[in-house]
């Protein structure tokens, strides 16, 4: 029987780390290996995600964690200042990051597909892993081929630090590329703050006398571990930089 793939996890007292360390954990072909928290370092990490004691004591930085333990792949859901520290320390042990951080920059990206292709790593960036929101964009294209007065909206928790969300430049890039030459203005983007929110957004096109509104809403952050998975096991397969859901999604379906 094959191996199981070893993942290590960066921001595991956050949101998006806490959900992502039980998503692992509960993978019969993944094994958690270690995680990483600055503020709970030393605590079990079953403390933290809110079971039992697990036996894996939280390391504070990446590097410490990589003197106790090897992994195949670094899950990142930090802040972007701490995902670029986190990538490069991923990739000088040889593991493969697949990062769920957002804030990293179009000019960045280029350089980490370059440095990933150099060491003959693979490697994933994704603002949303929810499947809904990457239909989203698919369907936004469909339909700025034929509306070509677009807004779009996005609505987080209060405690989102990057404005507008990751998602939300994605869709404009998609949106502005699907309008071509009919692109009147920069697409703009409404941001909203508000406690109760997860992450939302609209994609809201006008025409004479009607309106189509395209919505997804993550209601929970389970929305975003179907695709977190699916890119762990996936960024085993390939090298240099991927960045599209829908891609790893059919990766995925590959025997
Ligand atoms: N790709 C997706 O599908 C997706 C979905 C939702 C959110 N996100 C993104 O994922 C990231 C994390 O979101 P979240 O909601 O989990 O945030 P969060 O609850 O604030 O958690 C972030 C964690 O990162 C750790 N951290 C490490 N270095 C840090 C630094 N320099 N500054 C602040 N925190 C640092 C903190 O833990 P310690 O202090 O204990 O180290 C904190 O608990 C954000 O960029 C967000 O936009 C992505």
């Amino acid at each position: 029987m094959n191996r199981k793939l070893r993942v290590a996890l960066t921001g595991a007292s956050g949101k998006m780390g806490q959900e992502s360390a039980r998503a692992i954990s509960d993978q019969p072909d993944l094994q958690l290996v270690g995680a990483v928290s600055r503020s709970r370092a030393g605590d079990d990490l079953g403390a933290v995600i809110g079971r039992g004691p697990v036996g894996l004591t939280l390391a504070p930085t990446l590097s410490a964690l990589f003197e106790t333990t090897g992994a195949d792949v670094v899950v990142d859901f930090t802040r972007s200042e701490a995902a670029r520290e986190n990538i490069a320390v991923a990739l000088s042990h040889g593991a493969r990051p697949v990062v769920g951080t957002t804030g990293l920059s179009p000019v960045e990206l280029d350089g980490l597909d370059r440095r990933c292709r150099n060491l003959g790593l693979g490697c994933v960036v994704c603002p949303n892993f929810s499947v809904g929101a990457m239909l989203l964009g698919r369907f936004a294209r469909e339909a700025a081929a034929y509306l070509p007065d677009v807004e779009i909206i996005e609505l987080h928790h209060q405690a989102k630090v990057d404005a507008p969300s990751g998602t939300a430049l994605r869709l404009k890039a998609t949106v502005d590329e699907a309008l071509g030459a009919s692109l009147r203005r920069p697409t703009p983007i409404h941001s909203v703050r508000l406690p109760g929110l997860v992450a939302h957004h609209r994609v809201v096109f006008g025409g004479p006398g009607e309106v189509l509104t395209l919505s997804h809403d993550s209601l929970s952050r389970q929305s975003f571990m179907p695709g977190l998975i699916t890119a762990v096991r996936a960024v085993m397969t390939f090298i240099g930089l991927v960045t599209d859901l829908a891609v790893l999604l059919e990766m995925g379906k590959r025997p």
